[in-house]
């Protein structure tokens, strides 16, 4: 059951977001992730939500809370997202948000890891799946408009537009995360979004104000 907020310019729209970071098991107590809160992700979804839309909102084990309208799918690998993600297809926008694990431990097992055993883990990774091209690149199903995110440290609109490129998507949201910056695990954002059209330097927002602007945009997209 969804709450629709209002209506507005997203009524009957349904918009997928993915969020917060993934975890890929190491052993029953241990894990790989990303740093990643959850709040931008949470914050697009209940702008989105505020619109009209329905949302769908698929998350890993995030710290921030969930949002508030959004139908929620909670899980915990990027393989489980990946999962989710394809069963809440159709949808008429997907924003990719979350900040998914690269790979995840092939020899996970059931057995703690001691360090009485002696030694260093050998940890043997595979690559995870890459939701947002797997998505992006495909010829069905492809919701009219995918949106990725990019956290870069260097050079933010190269890389970002070079990512934009590489995964098929129509928009991505590129942010700077070198440490001075002071965005990384706060409650604001500085954003540059990438279209076709170039890059749009954004000024630094609340991540709820960037949120909103952002479900702004993705309104008049459907329009
Ligand atoms: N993404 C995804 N699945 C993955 C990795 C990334 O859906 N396995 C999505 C993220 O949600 C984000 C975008 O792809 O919207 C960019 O993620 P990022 O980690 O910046 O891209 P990568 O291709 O993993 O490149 P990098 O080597 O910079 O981490
Ligand atoms: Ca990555």
């Amino acid at each position: 059951v969804t709450a629709h907020f209002t209506d507005g310019p997203l009524t009957g729209r349904h918009v997928l977001v993915t969020s917060g970071p993934t975890h890929e098991p190491i052993d029953p107590v241990r894990y790989i992730a990303n740093r990643s809160s959850g709040a931008q992700g949470t914050a697009i979804a209940e702008a989105l939500s505020k619109l009209g839309a329905d949302v769908s909102f698929v998350t890993g084990p995030a710290t921030a809370p969930r949002p508030r309208g959004p139908r929620i799918t909670e899980v915990e690998t990027a393989r489980e997202m990946l999962t989710a993600v394809e069963a809440a297809l159709p949808a008429d926008a997907a924003i990719f948000c979350a900040a998914v694990a690269d790979w995840h431990v092939v020899n996970a097992g059931p057995s703690k890891m001691k360090k009485e055993a002696g030694g260093l883990p050998a940890l043997d990774f595979a690559e995870n799946p890459d939701i947002l091209a797997t998505i992006a690149r495909r010829n069905e199903n492809r919701p009219r408009l995918v949106v990725g995110f990019a956290a870069e440290t260097d050079d933010v609109v190269a890389h970002a537009t070079a990512k934009r490129a590489r995964k098929g998507c129509d928009w991505i949201v590129a942010n700077d995360v070198s440490p001075e910056t002071g965005i990384m695990g706060g409650g604001h954002n500085a954003v540059t979004l990438i279209t076709e059209d170039g890059a749009e330097d954004w000024p630094r927002l609340t991540k709820v104000e960037t949120a909103r602007r952002l479900a702004q945009r993705i309104a008049e997209a459907l329009a």
